[in-house]
C-alpha cells in the first residue's frame, strides 16, 4: 500500500501533465452539455475514453474521429483521450476531446493523441528510491479510470495493446479493442485498419527500385516490416511483381534464391528484385534481430536480413547486389481510401458497442462484415500466413519463387 502511494507520487512527478477530472473541469471542459445529455438517454455510458497504443499507423486519427464524431454526436457521450497508450494511464493524462478536436483528422497519419509501444503498466520499470525496479501498477490505472469516470475504455492497438486491454477487461474495466497494425497479424480480422496503406506505400518503393534495378543490373533485395508474419511483404511484392519473396512462414534456402537469380541473368533478365519480411528466416536458422527495447512488451525489433541476404547473394553469384530498408515510412503518411473506410467502419462500431455496453469485444472485419469478437480470442495467437494461401498459389503460378530447396520457379 506503502509502496504504491510512492509509486504514484513519483509517477505523478513524472508526467508533468497529470489530470484529474477537476483540472477537466476547471479548463472549462464541459463533456456533457445540457443536449447532449439529452441525447444521452439512448446511450448505456456517459463518458468513454481511447488510447492509441503500440506502432503508429495510417489511419489512427480515422478511427479516434469515428469514435468521438458518434459518441458526442449520435449519443452525446463525452470523449477523452489519453496520451500516449499506457503512458498516459500509468503518468495520468488524457484530455477532453471535443468535435473541433476530431475535425479534419480524418486524412491525416500518425495519431494525435500519440503512441508508445514500450508501456506496460502490467510491468513498468521505474527509478525509485534511486534504484530501478519493475512494479505491477494496472490497480493504480484501474483506480484512475474509475476516478475520471470512464465508463468505458476504447483500445486501439495491435496485439500487445489489445492483450494489455484484455488483460484490463479481466480486472472489471469495461473495454472495446480496435485492431490496428501494418503487419495484418492479428486473427479474429481479416484485416487490421493501416494495412492497406502499407501495403501501397511498399509497392510504390518496389516500383520505383525496378527502375534502378534494370540501367544497372543489379539484385535489389527490399526489406520490409511484418514482424513474425508475411502478410505485408506478400501483398507487396505480389503487387509489385517481386520476383522472389521470403516470409517468416516459408523458410528459404540461399542456395535456391542466388539459382533464382542466376537463372534470371541467364535468361536475359538481368536484374531482379527481392522482397524480404523481416522476420523471414533460412531453413534451420534464425530471424536478424536488430536491437532489443528494454520494457516493450515484445522488446524483439527485427531488421537487418536485407544487407546479410545482399551480402550472401553478390558473394554467391558475382552479381551486384544492393540493400534497401523500407522501416518506418511504410507505417507513415496519409491512409489510403480503402483505409479511411476501414477505419470509420472500425471507430462507428467501437462507438456503437460502447453505447449498448457491449465490453470485451473487439471490432473485426470478417468478409465484408465488420464485426465484434471476443477480445480474448483476438489476442490468443498471431496471424501467420498460412503456406497454402490462394495469393502464393498465385505468385507460383506467375513465376515468383519463395526460396524453397526444390523450386522450380
Ligand atoms: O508492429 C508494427 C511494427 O512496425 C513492426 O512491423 C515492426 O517490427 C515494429 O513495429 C517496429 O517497431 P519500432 O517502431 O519500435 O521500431
Amino acid at each position: 500500500m506503502v509502496a504504491k502511494s510512492k509509486n504514484t507520487a513519483k509517477r505523478r512527478r513524472h508526467g508533468a501533465g497529470t489530470t484529474t477530472p477537476g483540472d477537466i473541469h476547471a479548463a472549462g471542459a464541459a463533456p456533457e452539455p445540457k443536449a447532449a445529455r439529452k441525447r444521452a438517454t439512448k446511450s448505456r455510458i456517459r463518458r468513454l475514453a481511447m488510447l492509441t497504443g503500440g506502432g503508429d499507423c495510417p489511419g489512427l486519427n480515422a478511427v479516434i474521429r469515428a469514435v468521438a464524431k458518434t459518441c458526442i454526436h449520435k449519443y452525446g457521450v463525452a470523449c477523452y483521450g489519453i496520451e500516449e497508450g499506457y503512458h498516459g494511464l500509468i503518468y495520468r493524462r488524457a484530455r477532453v476531446l471535443r468535435m473541433e478536436d476530431v475535425s479534419g483528422i480524418l486524412t491525416l497519419g500518425g495519431t494525435i493523441l500519440g503512441s508508445s509501444n514500450k508501456d506496460n503498466p502490467f510491468s513498468h520499470t521505474m527509478t525509485l528510491d534511486g534504484k530501478e525496479q519493475t512494479v505491477d501498477l494496472s490497480a493504480e490505472c484501474v483506480n484512475y479510470i474509475k476516478q475520471m469516470g470512464w465508463d468505458c475504455l476504447v483500445a486501439i492497438g495491435g496485439d500487445g495493446t489489445l492483450a494489455m486491454a484484455d488483460q484490463f477487461a479481466k480486472m472489471g474495466v469495461p473495454v472495446i479493442g480496435v485492431p490496428k497494425t501494418i503487419d495484418n497479424d492479428l486473427s479474429a480480422t481479416d484485416y487490421t485498419f493501416g494495412f492497406h496503406t502499407a501495403v501501397q506505400t511498399a509497392t510504390e518503393a518496389i516500383d520505383k527500385l525496378h527502375t534502378t534495378a534494370m540501367s544497372h543490373h543489379r539484385v535489389m533485395i527490399v526489406e520490409m516490416m511484418g514482424r513474425y508474419t508475411g502478410h505485408l511483404a506478400l501483398e507487396a511484392g505480389v503487387a509489385g511483381g517481386g520476383d522472389i519473396i521470403l516470409i517468416p512462414e516459408i523458410p528459404y534456402d540461399i542456395e535456391a534464391v542466388c539459382r533464382e537469380v542466376v537463372r534470371r541473368s541467364r535468361a536475359g533478365k538481368r536484374f531482379s528484385i527481392v522482397v524480404v519480411a523481416e522476420g523471414a528466416k533460412p531453413i534451420g536458422g534464425e530471424m536478424t534481430v536488430a536491437k532489443m527495447v528494454k520494457d516493450s512488451p515484445d522488446p524483439v525489433r527485427l531488421g537487418g536480413i536485407a544487407h546479410v541476404l545482399a551480402d550472401q547473394i553478390s558473394r554467391k553469384t558475382h552479381l551486384e547486389a544492393r540493400a534497401t530498408v523500407l522501416g518506418h515510412l511504410q507505417r507513415g503518411g496519409t491512409p489510403t481510401a480503402v483505409d479511411r473506410v476501414l477505419s470509420t467502419k472500425f471507430g462507428y462500431h467501437a462507438a456503437e458497442l460502447a453505447v449498448r455496453g457491449k465490453f470485451g469485444r473487439m471490432v473485426a472485419l470478417q468478409g465484408h462484415d465488420v464485426v465484434d469478437v471476443p477480445l480474448e480470442k483476438a489476442v490468443a495467437e498471431i496471424k501467420k500466413v498460412p503456406v497454402n494461401h490462394p495469393l502464393i498459389a498465385a505468385a507460383r503460378a506467375v513465376g515468383t519463387c519463395f526460396g524453397e530447396p526444390e523450386e522450380k520457379c
